[in-house]
């Protein structure tokens, strides 16, 4: 390697560890709380209807039917309700975009809960679908009375950057998804700050692999040096588990296998 190039790879490193700091700056950030009492895992009222964002995705997928397997009522918010694949009496979907606010209003009107899986393959220039789709929500969420929120962000963001692998870390958030990564800081600032009952979920990566059931999660999931895994169908199930817990209630636990 001549000077040059040491010095690109020296700027481009410096590069990707600014952007992990700016993650971890522009997330959730736990604070420290000082009481008495930890966080009660107390059975909460369990809601009866929940509203699906995110639906036709693979996660979304897997939340609409484990949810449907629950005994919800759902209704998923879908831009192509064709693509959900899935029919249950129990189940209402409304066709429509999240950064639709009054599709979202239509949407929201009689819930007790939302369960956002959003996601958008947008890698490459700058968008606000996430923060924007959220922002939605929430508003709509305030309009309408209804007080839980789970959504799905990822390790790497907030008090989580640079939990999803050095790969990730150097490579994949710097150079494919540093937009992407920062619309998920927002969107996860915009929860934070918000008044609802939030829990916001972490996941290491994806895959879809079948239900294992048994997956790690807290805030010291993740690891700077190899990326851990975790399957879609796993992370719905704990969302789902987080609609009947406080042990979360205002934090943002990673999870993997
Ligand atoms: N891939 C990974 O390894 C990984 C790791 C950690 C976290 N995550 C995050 O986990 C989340 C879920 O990922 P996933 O791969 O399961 O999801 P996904 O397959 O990318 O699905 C995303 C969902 O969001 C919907 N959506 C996008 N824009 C929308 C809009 N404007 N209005 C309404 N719906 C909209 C999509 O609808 P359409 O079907 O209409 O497009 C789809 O249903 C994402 O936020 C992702 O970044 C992913």
């Amino acid at each position: 390697m001549n000077g040059t190039e040491m010095t690109l790879l020296a700027l481009f490193i410096l590069y990707a560890i600014a952007l992990s700091a700016g993650l971890m700056r522009a997330g959730h950030r736990a604070r420290p709380v000082l009481r008495a009492d930890g966080p009660s895992d107390a059975p909460r009222n369990r809601p009866a209807r929940i509203l699906i964002v995110g639906a036709t995705g693979g996660t979304g997928r897997q939340l609409v039917a484990q949810a449907l397997e629950r005994g919800y009522v759902v209704t998923a918010l879908a831009r192509n309700p064709a693509k959900l694949r899935i029919a249950h009496p129990q189940l209402t979907v409304i066709q429509g975009d999240v950064l639709d606010q009054a599709a979202v209003e239509v949407a929201m009107r009689g819930q007790q809960a939302v369960v956002s899986a959003l996601g958008h393959k947008r890698f490459f220039w700058p968008t606000r679908i996430l923060s924007g789709g959220t922002r939605n929500l929430l508003h709509a969420m305030a309009a309408c009375g209804v007080r839980r929120l789970v959504c799905e962000t990822s390790l790497g963001v907030g008090d989580s950057a640079g939990r999803m692998g050095l790969y990730y870390t150097l490579f994949t958030i710097p150079l494919i998804l540093p937009f992407y990564f920062w619309d998920k800081a927002r969107q996860e600032r915009i929860i934070a700050e918000s008044p609802v009952d939030w829990v916001i979920v972490r996941p290491g990566r994806l895959t879809n692999a079948g239900r294992r059931g048994q997956l790690r999660h807290g805030p010291q999931v993740g690891n700077w040096l190899w990326t851990e895994r975790i399957s879609r169908a796993d992370v719905a199930g704990f969302m789902l588990d987080q609609l009947v817990s406080d042990i979360y209630l205002r934090a943002a636990p990673g999870v993997a296998w």
